[in-house]
């Protein structure tokens, strides 16, 4: 179309972290052919995970923050919680407003936090993105900052957009997309267990059972989407009156799936405005049982950068003083 122009036509898009969700976007970047090798990198303090990307997708790397800054118009920022205060600090006198676009994933840092470590009124645009966008169907919801405008978000809709789908939200409900996307996954993967088993239980060998649940939570999602049609009407298609389905909704009905439903959301959303607000007790990931506390050098009364209940995979934080407290 002419006069048409692509939100990231000659950007040049660098990753300050290039972990799993740093990865996944890179990668999403480049299968996408949205923003050439050429104009992509990534900087880390692992060295062998940007040999890694760099032969995989061609894109430069480095292990300075401050030259991946210099190099980008655009910055996503993809470390944990607790390295953000840190990153920030080392890069803020490189960051130029007139040119540089923020875009942070860090669960639970606000742009204003952001925005009160640069000076000047930088354009940053937060993100809270979700697992299933390694596999490229990701769930993302993205809320400007004081500063960005409506371009700013076109851009990163386009970011997210290659590794999934994206909506644009008011920062405050950022907690209700933590609750109901970002922590999703994880009760996706908690139904699908029960389905499998489930599926065991009435006599179906485990791998049959288990491409069956998947793959039907995959085909109802996607009808779902396509359709546009309300649940309610997809499920009476599925529906004969007296029938097995009937019978099986019943027993879901009595357990009161839907109510037990609703209320872990909402229990997710009430954690991540507790996390948020009460900064001395930086907790894991809500959805991650393997997550070990640890203590990082961030300082540890810097509330704004507490870890959130999502679906970080690996650090916690808990500042020194909340240790002695809780014993
Ligand atoms: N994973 C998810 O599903 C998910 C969902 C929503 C939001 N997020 C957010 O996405 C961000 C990244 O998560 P992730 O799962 O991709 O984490 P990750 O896999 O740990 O990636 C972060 C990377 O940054 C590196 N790093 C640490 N300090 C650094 C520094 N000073 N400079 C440059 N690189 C540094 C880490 O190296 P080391 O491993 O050596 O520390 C690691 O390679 C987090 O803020 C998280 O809240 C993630």
């Amino acid at each position: 179309m002419p006069g048409f122009k692509m939100p990231l036509e000659g950007k040049k898009v660098g990753c300050l972290g290039a972990g799993a969700m740093g990865g996944a976007l890179l990668e999403g970047l480049v299968r996408s052919g949205l923003v050439p090798p050429a104009h992509l990198a990534a900087s880390d303090v692992r060295e062998d995970r940007l040999r890694f990307l760099s032969s995989k997708l061609g894109i430069r790397t480095c292990t300075e923050n401050v030259s991946l800054v210099a190099e980008s118009d655009v910055v996503i920022l993809a470390v944990k919680p607790p390295q953000v205060p840190a990153v920030l600090e080392e890069v803020a006198p490189h960051v130029r407003v007139e040119r540089h676009l923020l875009v942070s994933i860090a669960a639970g840092v606000t742009t204003a936090t952001v925005e009160r470590r640069i000076s000047g009124p930088v354009r940053v645009v937060r993100v809270m993105p979700n697992t299933p966008c390694l596999v490229g169907s990701g769930a993302s919801a993205y809320c400007l900052g004081r500063h960005a405008t409506p371009a700013d978000g076109e851009i990163v809709a386009a970011i997210f957009g290659a590794v999934g789908r994206v909506v644009a939200v008011e920062e405050t409900l950022m907690d209700a997309v933590t609750g109901l996307s970002g922590s999703g996954p994880a009760y996706m993967f908690l139904l699908l267990d029960a389905f499998i088993e489930a599926g065991v239980r009435v006599g179906l060998p485990r791998e049959v059972a288990r491409v069956l649940a998947a793959q039907t939570m995959l085909g109802s999602a996607r009808m779902l989407l396509e359709s546009g049609e309300h649940p309610a009407v997809l499920r009476d298609m599925v529906t004969t009156p007296g029938g097995t389905t009937a019978a099986g909704l019943f027993a879901l009905e009595h357990g009161r799936l839907r109510a037990v439903i609703m209320e872990a959301v909402a229990a997710a959303v009430r954690r991540a405005g507790e996390l948020l607000s009460d900064g001395e007790f930086c907790q894991p990931a809500g959805t991650d049982n393997r997550a070990a506390f640890r203590r990082q050098n961030s300082p540890s009364n810097d509330r704004e950068f507490c870890q959130r209940a999502d679906t970080d995979d690996t650090v916690a934080f808990r500042g020194q003083n909340s240790r002695s407290k809780e014993r």
